[in-house]
């Protein structure tokens, strides 16, 4: 009776609580929280372990998307040039399919574990095999993939170029070829670049791959998704610019994915910061972590993810509570940014021209871009100037050196982005307080 009564209370209570709460404020699994808001949260599963029932029990519960670890790279695809093999590949997208989940390709074009047929290739019959291994791998999982690693870690880790490699020597338009390649073999998949140490937005590695994409962008080369790694360890921690990082490629029209997540030691605090900065961007579709559990890591003695053994870290908690935090219905109060526009044609009769735009707005604070343009002449500095209209205050800059008098600011060039050719341009950017705007800025240089 008691029993009843208080089932009875706790009924109508329930029943009128649960309406008010978020959607989806109970899910219990990363898969089902990311879901709430549009998102996927995926695991690196290796092949090797799908006959081990711990793994699998974890692994079929909490992961909606799939990267197979190893499976799909270029050596394992075609072991030798013309015959490819899928049967590692296979296993792991029907354990995938047959348990719900979707499934990320990785990956086409690599610098590192190419069959050794591949390694001793260079020059056009290198290029031939790069295209011939991309329309063969993804002939045979066409339709099937929802986006692939077109092209891997092709930046080098310092200096902002391009990584050396058989693949680079055969001609910078590697990369482009390789997304056009892509394209054709299955206009289904989303097709992403992918690399680690693009995390930091300052770091030169970001900027290049920031530059390579918006180019890729302006130029209509198809690509639909940055890849960012996200490897964190001492040597390359997490920054709270993350967030800028993401925001920033996603203002250029392309899907950001969070693609091979581990943070070495696995704090609970770091890996709720990653997710809520994913959550905080629209475009941000999603977070893959790179193995299950620790010791399934290649970093295992770093134990850098979610799970120990059968247990779940408090990292694990900490993820699933923002993921379950995030805004119902949709994946982000933010409005879709205004992609950062095509510099404008007209000529600028001399000097240099301004402009500014936003790229993300939310709550109290915005993202601008500005595009700097020199005219008929090349420059070797610049400054950009504007007025507050409204009392906005800038929080972060970068790209530029910013002085501040009241509502007047003036941004001088950084060291290194001072000299535009003519008709050519650079970009800066910042973020402020306030409310968005988008005051004129006038630009001049000496
Ligand atoms: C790693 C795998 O986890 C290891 O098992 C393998 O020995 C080497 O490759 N960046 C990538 C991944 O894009 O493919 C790498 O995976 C980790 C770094």
């Amino acid at each position: 009776m008691l029993i009843a009564a208080a089932v009875g209370v706790l009924g109508v209570v329930t029943a009128v609580i649960v309406p008010t709460m978020p959607a989806g404020a109970a899910a219990s699994t990363l898969g089902a929280a990311a879901a709430q808001s549009g998102r996927y949260f995926g695991a690196a599963i290796s092949a090797g372990k799908l006959g081990d029932s711990q793994y699998t029990t974890i692994a079929g519960r909490e992961f909606n998307m799939v990267t197979a670890e190893n499976e799909m790279k270029i050596d394992a695809t075609e072991p030798n040039r013309g015959q490819f093999s899928f049967t590692n590949g296979d296993r792991i997208y029907n354990w995938a399919v047959q348990n719900g989940k979707r499934v990320r390709g990785h990956t086409l074009a690599w610098h590192s574990q190419q069959p050794g047929w591949m390694q001793s290739l260079s020059g056009s019959s290198l290029r031939q095999a790069m295209i011939d291994h991309i329309n063969g791998v993804m002939a045979h999982y066409k339709g099937k993939i929802y986006a692939w690693d077109v092209v891997n870690e092709a930046y080098a880790d310092s200096g902002g170029g391009r990584r050396d490699s058989n693949l680079q020597r055969t001609g910078n338009d590697w990369i482009e070829v390789a997304f056009r390649t892509a394209r054709a073999a299955d206009p289904a998949a989303k097709l992403c670049y992918n690399d680690y140490n693009i995390d930091n937005w300052t770091w030169a590695k970001t900027q290049a791959v920031y530059t390579m994409v918006r180019d890729f962008k302006q130029r209509g080369v198809p690509i639909d998704c940055v890849g960012l790694q996200s490897h964190f360890n001492s040597g390359s921690p997490y920054n709270s610019n993350y967030r800028t990082t993401i925001s920033s490629f996603a203002a250029l029209g392309v899907d950001v994915q969070i693609t091979e997540l581990d943070i070495q030691g696995a704090s609970a605090q770091t890996y709720a910061a990653v997710t809520n900065d994913c959550l905080a961007v629209a475009r941000c579709a999603g977070i893959t972590v790179w193995g299950v559990r620790d010791q399934d890591s290649w970093r295992s003695g770093d134990t850098p993810l979610l799970f120990s053994g059968g247990n779940k870290k408090p990292a694990y908690d900490a993820v699933l509570n923002a993921l379950n935090a995030a805004s119902p219905g949709g994946p982000d109060p933010t409005p879709t940014p205004t992609p950062t526009p095509t510099p404008t044609p007209t000529p600028i009769p001399d000097g240099c021209a301004a402009t500014i735009t936003t790229t993300n707005s939310w709550q109290g604070g915005f993202q601008s871009t500005v595009t700097v343009q020199a005219g008929g002449a090349a420059i070797s500095a610049w400054t950009v100037r504007w007025t507050w209209p409204g009392g906005q205050s800038i929080s972060s800059l970068w790209n530029g050196q910013q002085s501040v008098s009241g509502s007047s600011v003036t941004v001088r060039n950084a060291a290194y982005n001072g000299s535009i050719a003519a008709g050519g341009s650079t970009t800066f950017g910042f973020t402020a307080n306030g409310t968005a705007a988008t005051p004129t800025a006038t630009c001049t240089s000496p």
